[in-house]
């Protein structure tokens, strides 16, 4: 994996530096994603770390220990019983041995045994055995990921300290749709090295870590101060346009990559408002935040707001509207009724042209195609300073790991795949430099 440009934001720069070196004890579970395992054991050794790699009896199924050991260019365990491994380093040297234990694919079963704190296999003994850092990947059926079972069980190992993963969004193996695939492999190389940083810088480049939706830190007391006396407007998430009064037109957005930018501004001691749609996060520590639901609300929630230094549009706003029925359309002997759309006002647009100008407005654009070409059309027909260009063909809503693209006039930069929080981080450490 490589990150260009700037090397201040830390993070993101360090990213391929900071796995060089390093024992990773890769834990591959049984799934049908079991194959990116040996991706990423490519993408691991390609960075200059270790690989020891343990194979579930399940994971055996979906890949073989020749490849999975070829890879790594190691020997590749599979018992518990290995007399063999217990006379040359038993479970608990081994479990502690890694800077970082991966468990890749993570199973719904491993994830539960690994909650209840069972031993029954090497890779649930190794995972009790440890005081190493472990980072869960799941993939699972969409059901299966949804089920409480499962989501009280990733609950607890996030209690207990393992980092695990939101799956990717989109088509499943099984046909079906929904979350449940396994994040892309720069997104788990981006996963491995934040978790690989001494946790002091990681609080200090990142802060505000959406790697897990658990609460965040408390910022540092200090901050880091260089936004300090700014005011800076960021809106976040989708909006929703009511049909009538149970239906509404939305999207996918998750509002995590807005809301990691709020946090890093706070952090960095801007004064923070954060208009946000419908999504279910906790509210950064020292960010005020204001709640709206269609893209009329957030117009006129970002109007109030103004004036502003900087202007961050970071929601995905619905395009259009539809005349919204009072009462509950009900199926009737017509058909299906059609739906009237009228096009929302373009926040970004009105708020980059308007009388209370902020001295930087950036937007973002969501494209499937012609990332850099649509987003520099993008720049000039909205009038913004910069726009952060991503592509979400890869599945990027919902998921904690984004590749962007800075598009100014300038040109346009290739930020690499990083994590949420380290966009954020780079973001606003760029801010503060053109403020
Ligand atoms: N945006 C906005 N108000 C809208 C639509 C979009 O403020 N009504 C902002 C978004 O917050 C984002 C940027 O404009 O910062 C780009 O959004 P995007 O959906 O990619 O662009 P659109 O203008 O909708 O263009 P298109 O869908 O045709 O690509």
């Amino acid at each position: 994996m490589t990150n260009g440009g700037d090397s201040r934001s830390g993070v993101v720069a360090a990213t391929p530096a900071v796995v060089q070196g390093k024992t990773i004890l890769l834990i591959v579970g049984g799934g049908i994603a079991a194959f990116k395992a040996l991706e990423l054991v490519r993408e691991l050794r390609r960075a200059g770390a270790r690989v020891t790699p343990v194979l579930t009896e399940n994971g055996a199924r979906f890949v073989t220990a020749l490849s999975l050991g070829a890879l790594a260019e190691a020997r590749v365990r599979t018992s518990l019983w290995d007399l063999e491994d217990e006379a040359s380093m038993g479970h608990i040297q081994l479990s502690r041995s890694a800077d970082l234990i991966v468990v890749c694919p993570a199973t719904a079963d491993l994830m539960a045994r690994a909650a209840t704190g069972q031993a029954n296999d090497l890779a649930s003994t190794l995972l009790l055995a440890t005081d190493t850092p472990v980072l869960m990947v799941p993939a699972m059926n969409v059901r299966m990921w949804l089920h409480p079972a499962t989501q009280r069980n990733v609950a607890q190992l996030r209690g207990d300290g393992v980092t695990v993963l939101d799956p990717d969004e989109g088509d499943m193996a099984c046909g079906e749709f929904g979350p449940g695939r396994l994040s892309a492999v720069p997104a788990i190389m981006a996963a491995i090295a934040e978790n690989l940083l001494p946790a002091r810088l990681r609080e200090e480049l990142v802060g505000f870590s959406v790697a897990q939706d658990r609460t965040p830190p408390a910022p540092p007391a200090s901050g880091r101060g260089e936004l300090k006396g700014r005011h800076a407007l960021v809106t976040a998430g989708p909006t929703h346009e009511a049909i009538d009064p149970v239906r509404y037109i939305g999207n996918h957005s998750s509002g995590k990559q807005g809301f990691a930018i709020a946090a890093a501004l706070a952090a960095a001691g801007a004064r923070v408002t954060l208009i946000a749609g419908p999504v279910a996060l906790p509210t950064p520590p020292g960010v005020t935040r204001i709640d709206v639901t269609s893209a009329r609300d957030m117009a006129a929630a970002v109007d109030a707001a103004l004036p502003v230094d900087v202007a961050i549009m970071v929601a995905a706003v619905a395009d259009w509207r539809v005349e919204t029925a009072g009462s509950k359309i009900k199926k009737g002997s017509g058909g299906p009724p059609a739906l009237h759309l009228t096009e929302n006002p373009d926040i970004l647009a009105s708020v980059a042209s308007g009388a209370n100008r902020p001295r930087l407005v950036i937007g973002f654009a969501a494209e499937t195609g012609n990332l850099i070409a649509q987003a520099t059309a993008k720049l000039a027909r909205k009038r913004a300073d910069w726009i952060i260009a991503n592509d979400v063909s890869q599945g990027v809503f919902g998921a904690d790991a984004n590749h962007v693209h800075l598009v100014s006039a300038a040109g346009a930069e290739d930020w690499g795949a990083a994590s949420k929080a380290e966009v954020a981080a780079r973001l606003v450490q760029r801010i503060a430099d053109a403020l």
